[in-house]
């Protein structure tokens, strides 16, 4: 099912090697994480993270996560802080990203943070992504691993629909199981909240004590990857719909009688873990989706976020 040139490996110890081995050589290897497929390329290598921008096909000014093992690895790469602490401590390994200002003495790409002073850092909880993170020992430059703009992918038969041939592997380790990207908080001055995703925000302000603000769109682009139309099926994508009209694929939440329901009980765990695979497979009706209204609050908020951007407008 794999073109020669992208192969497939799985979650063996002898693959994992593999895909380390690749990622030292410079090469692109798509990788599970908790949240969504990584596409991962070595964080120091100009040529490696080139490919990463060149394989989605993605706008150079959009920066990238760096993945590492630990929060001492961590420490390498960024200045650390108290809040930074605090949040890490409490929640890595796990789907939160923070962003810290790089230390002079980073030997990350500059293609990495698109020539921004701050880094967005991440340690996955993923038991593939740890044990490849370790066999590589070193940061891992890693998006979702889709075409730029389009439906992130939480499975290894996703990643090979949009970059089959443009990777070198895929390492398999069958479907994600939070299905949203990470949170991502930035710390470089007071804590705002640049994305919502996998951890509730509600969570991070408990553990800080504090309120957080919000990136909007709109201000200047201290997120670049705040882009409004994202996450974009092929089909029109249509919101808050409680009957669908004409042709429409009626995507449900809680007890409603719809085509495919994200969560039959209104689960926000289980709506988010089914988000992007249930939009990969309505796309493929071909037919206009249509959404039910979900709740804006807890991880309804980040799914919300992502379902506004696929039916955003689409650019050019
Ligand atoms: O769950 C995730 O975060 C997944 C998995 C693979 O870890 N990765 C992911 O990466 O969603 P990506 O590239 O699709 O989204 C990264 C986001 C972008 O919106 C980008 O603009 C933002 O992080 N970002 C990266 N570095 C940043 C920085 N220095 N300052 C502000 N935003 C940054
Ligand atoms: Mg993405």
């Amino acid at each position: 099912m794999y073109r020669k040139d992208t192969s497939y490996l799985t979650a063996t110890h002898a693959d994992i090697a593999t895909a380390a081995g690749l990622l030292r050589a410079g090469a692109l290897v798509a990788f599970p994480t908790e949240t969504v497929y990584g596409l991962g390329g070595d964080a120091r290598n100009d040529k490696a993270v080139a490919g990463i921008y060149e394989a989605k096909g993605r706008p150079s000014f959009n920066p990238l996560i760096a993945h590492v093992a630990s929060i001492e690895a961590a420490k390498r790469y960024v200045v650390w802080t108290d809040e930074a602490d605090r949040l890490a401590q409490a929640f890595w390994p796990g789907p939160l990203t923070l962003v810290l200002p790089l230390r002079p003495d980073h030997d990350i790409s500059p293609l990495v943070t698109a020539g921004l002073d701050t880094l967005a850092v991440r340690v996955p909880a993923h038991e593939t992504a740890r044990a490849l993170l370790s066999a590589f020992d070193g940061p891992v430059a890693a998006p979702s691993a889709n075409p730029s703009g389009r439906i992130s992918p939480t499975t290894a038969g996703h990643v090979h629909a949009g970059l089959d041939g443009r990777i070198a592997a895929v390492l398999d380790d069958g479907p994600c199981g939070v299905g949203l990207e990470s949170t991502i908080i930035g710390l470089k001055g007071t804590p705002t909240l640049l994305r919502p995703g996998g951890l509730s925000a509600d969570l991070v302000e408990a553990c800080l004590g504090q309120m957080i603000g919000t990136y909007k769109q709109g201000d200047a682009l201290s997120a670049p990857g705040q882009l409004l139309s994202h996450y974009a099926p092929d089909s029109s994508v249509r919101l808050n719909v409680e009957t669908p009209m004409g042709d429409e694929v009626l995507l449900g939440f809680g007890p409603v009688e719809c085509d495919l329901n994200l969560s039959l009980s209104g689960d926000m765990t289980e709506a988010a873990a089914n988000l992007f695979s249930a939009l990969h497979q309505l796309d493929a009706t071909g037919r206009p989706i249509a959404i039910s209204p979900i709740p804006e609050k807890g991880l309804g908020l980040a799914i919300n976020d992502r379902l506004r951007r696929a039916a955003a407008p689409r650019g050019a």
